[in-house]
């Protein structure tokens, strides 16, 4: 399978920053052969980037999404809103999400179906924070995200559904010196995650399903990082801000 890169850039780039990077990012990934490549901006900055994407490697995404189709709910955008600004991707549960808007794992759930149901690719984040990292529940905390954010999914819809390992302190929160996980603590991740696909599903879903790494991913380890055997692609934060180091851990995939 290729490699999934994705760029989150969570609340930053208004959009003439944003077409700015893409311009001098489109020149940088010409050769690029073995990632698939998503961006995902702020809702505001979508429309535009949709336009200067178009006959480019790059495909779009959101970071977030209600699961109704449409209502009064104030400040939110439906699954049908993003399809229709031209997103095939989108970013669900990232741990951001679950700490600053209390989003937990029945409503991330209903997300999954709704992105399901409308034709978008969900990029599901799982991944445990440093206090139960240290108290040894990393297992269970991520199995447990597991089974509730994927309930009521079929062997078929996991064809379209990647996980995110977000190793919750591992993530920079802009600082471009904080720690990625080791390679190694990654991969015990990502295998974590696997042989629970195994037990939930089938071995083909866990074989075939993608697992992307976030947290502190950049330049100086993403080759590392992503030639782990379970290590499927990046979901880059900091490092997607800037296109030449983007284009750098966009270089660094492989086919897996
Ligand atoms: P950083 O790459 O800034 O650590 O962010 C990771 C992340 O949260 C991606 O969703």
């Amino acid at each position: 399978m290729r490699q999934l890169i994705a760029a989150n850039w969570k609340m930053n780039k208004a959009g003439k920053e944003a077409i700015q990077f893409i311009d001098e990012f489109k020149k940088l990934i010409k050769n690029i052969k073995y990632a698939e490549i998503v961006i995902c901006p702020s809702f505001t900055a979508l429309n535009e980037i949709k336009k200067s994407i178009i006959n480019s490697k790059i495909k779009l995404g959101a970071q977030n999404m209600h699961f109704e189709n449409s209502g009064a709910f104030t400040g939110e955008a439906s699954p049908l809103m993003l399809k229709d600004v031209g997103c095939e991707y989108v970013i669900l549960g990232h741990s951001e999400r679950r700490e600053f808007f209390t989003e937990d794992d029945e409503l991330i759930n209903k997300k999954v179906i709704a992105a399901l149901n409308n034709g978008l690719c969900p990029i599901l984040c799982v991944g445990e924070n440093l206090e139960q990292r240290k108290n040894n529940k990393t297992k269970e905390v991520v199995e447990q995200q597991l089974r509730i954010c994927l309930k009521n999914i079929d062997k078929k819809q996991m064809t379209k559904i990647n996980i995110a390992y977000e190793p919750v302190w591992a993530i920079s929160r802009g600082d471009p010196n904080h720690k990625a996980a080791t390679p190694e603590d990654a991969e015990e991740g990502h295998k974590l995650i696997r042989n629970f696909l195994e037990k939930m599903f089938d071995s083909a879903t866990a074989k075939n399903t993608r697992v992307i790494y976030g947290g502190s991913m950049k330049p100086e380890n993403a080759k590392e990082l992503l030639s782990m055997p379970n290590i499927d692609g990046g979901l880059v934060g900091n490092a997607s801000l800037d296109a030449k180091s983007f284009a750098e851990i966009v270089k660094s995939a492989k086919l897996n």
